[in-house]
């Protein structure tokens, strides 16, 4: 019952909590196929109202001035500059930092990966 691969769980969140996100990428990377039913919901209960259930805009998001999620100039981002701007906040786009905790930023960076 030896879980090796623990340990890159407990460094991600280390490594993420520094901002550099390398271990994260590496993690998003091997976690084939379960951006989860969680990060989804999160998404459409957080997100989308600003940002629409498919990352487009909605009417809203539109009049705030979002940027389409699933466009070039945010799919270029690297996580780690995501994940910073899900805290932190841009000009509309609220900080979440105290209300989503580091797991749940990541997911939904994973889950911004799948919008098309
Ligand atoms: C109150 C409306 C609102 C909500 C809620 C909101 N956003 Fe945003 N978001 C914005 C606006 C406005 C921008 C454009 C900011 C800018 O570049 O001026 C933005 C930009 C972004 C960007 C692109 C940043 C960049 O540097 O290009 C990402 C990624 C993003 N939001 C993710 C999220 C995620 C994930 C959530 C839910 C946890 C969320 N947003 C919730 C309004 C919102």
């Amino acid at each position: 019952m030896r879980k090796e691969f623990r340990g890159c769980t407990r460094l991600l969140l280390v490594t993420v909590g520094l901002g550099l996100g390398l271990c994260a990428n590496t993690a998003i990377g091997q976690d084939h196929g379960s951006a989860s039913a969680d990060s989804k919901a999160l998404f459409n209960s957080r997100c989308a109202m600003c940002h629409g259930a498919d990352g487009h805009g909605s009417e809203m998001g539109k009049s705030l001035k979002v940027v389409d999620l699933t466009s070039k100039e945010v799919q270029s981002q690297s996580d780690a500059e995501l994940i910073h701007v899900i805290s932190e906040g841009k000009n509309n786009m609220p900080p979440f930092k105290g209300s989503l905790n580091k797991d749940e930023i990541t997911n939904v960076v994973r889950y911004l990966r799948t919008l098309k």
